[in-house]
């Protein structure tokens, strides 16, 4: 692995010079900046990540307003996004830098690393591409790139792999420039050794000491993944005079914190729908749209069935909104957004 490795400096840096793509993260190398785009790159697809990282950024412009940030504005912020606990963490993280640090980013990488939500492969590209020390970021790119370079067929989900993967890489780290470096391998990763279809050997930088290039389509290998839980969930768009129904999850487990659309576990059938609306003490009249959405979480699918009803009367279980105030104010996960988004059809 080792003698492969080591020609990746010579035959990435000057390649990434020519060929990187212009990212609004890479416009300097502050590490608030760094940090913030590589928890929002963790599961999320860099054209998504865009327009979150500037608006993020345009609101909360540095470490101290991130700490003061209220959870609701927190969480808008990362509407859509998934994976919230990482937005909770940067808070945590950010008030543990004002408290600790007088507010600027720490430096040493053990520092970094005992920061919420930083692990390491974020400690690693802050490290490298902030502070320009020589550690690595091991993703998932970065462990494609490694497999099929070296044609290592050791599954990369194993974490002993993945620390493997770091120790051989930080050997060959370049001194003088290990946030390009870093930077380097994700590109390669991105866009030329992509992890969906066949890759770009021709145009490869290194494809003179690859031993990947026949065996792309079993490399890397991957651990069985576990199934996913599916779940049925009925969930109620209440309408009262132009106001609708949302209510908050509890602080705990799956959405912790964001607003939903009243919902309960199972099916029900039209007439149980009305009859869970008369239970609430909101004098339901007809259901007016029936449809059926999905949703898929890490380990759980939901299949949902969707009732659209008129009510007389608001009970008084929920938050009532306007439509704007819905998308001004309330963080609706994208389980539950997607109903909102049908309303306009009612
Ligand atoms: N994926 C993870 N980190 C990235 C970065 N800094 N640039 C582009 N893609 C990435």
């Amino acid at each position: 692995m080792e003698n492969i490795l080591a020609k990746l400096p010579s035959a990435l840096l000057g390649w990434y010079e020519q060929n990187k793509r212009d990212l609004p993260w890479r416009k300097d190398q502050q590490p608030y900046h760094i940090w913030l785009s590589e928890i929002m790159l963790q599961q999320t697809r860099v054209e998504a990540v865009k327009g979150y990282y500037q608006r993020f950024l345009s609101e909360l412009p540095d470490i101290e307003s991130l700490a003061n940030c209220d959870d609701d504005r927190l969480h808008k912020l990362w509407e859509g996004l998934g994976y919230y606990s990482r937005v909770r963490n940067l808070k945590k993280a950010a008030q543990v830098i004002m408290q600790a640090y007088g507010g600027q980013f720490p430096s040493e990488h053990k520092q970094i690393l005992s920061l919420p939500g930083i692990g390491a492969y974020t400690a690693g590209a802050i490290c490298s591409i902030a502070f320009s020390q020589p550690r690595a970021a091991v993703d998932g790119n970065v462990l494609r790139v490694v497999s099929r370079l070296c044609r290592d067929y050791n599954p990369i989900d194993l974490p002993a792999v993945k620390a493997r993967v770091q120790q051989e890489l930080e050997k060959i780290y370049p001194i003088d420039k290990p946030g390009e470096f870093t930077q380097a391998l994700m590109e390669l990763g991105a866009t030329v050794c992509v992890p969906n279809g066949e890759p770009k050997c021709q145009v490869c930088p290194c494809r003179d000491f690859c031993r990947g290039q026949d065996d792309w389509q079993s490399l890397p290998v991957k651990l069985p993944k576990k199934e996913r839980k599916q779940e049925n969930r009925t969930v109620f768009v209440l309408n009262c005079d132009g106001l609708y129904a949302i209510e908050k999850r509890p602080n705990k487990g799956l959405l912790a914190g964001l607003w939903q659309f009243p919902n309960v576990s199972g099916f029900l059938s039209p007439e149980d729908a009305v009859t869970w609306a008369e239970n609430a003490g909101l004098h339901p009249a007809d259901v007016q749209l029936q449809i059926q959405r999905h949703h898929i979480f890490t380990h759980i699918r939901w299949d949902m069935r969707c009732y659209y009803i008129q009510v007389r009367e608001k009970g008084n279980h929920f938050t009532w909104l306007t439509l704007s105030q819905i998308d001004e104010q309330a963080a609706l996960p994208t389980a539950f957004r997607q109903f909102r988004e049908e309303i306009t059809n009612v």
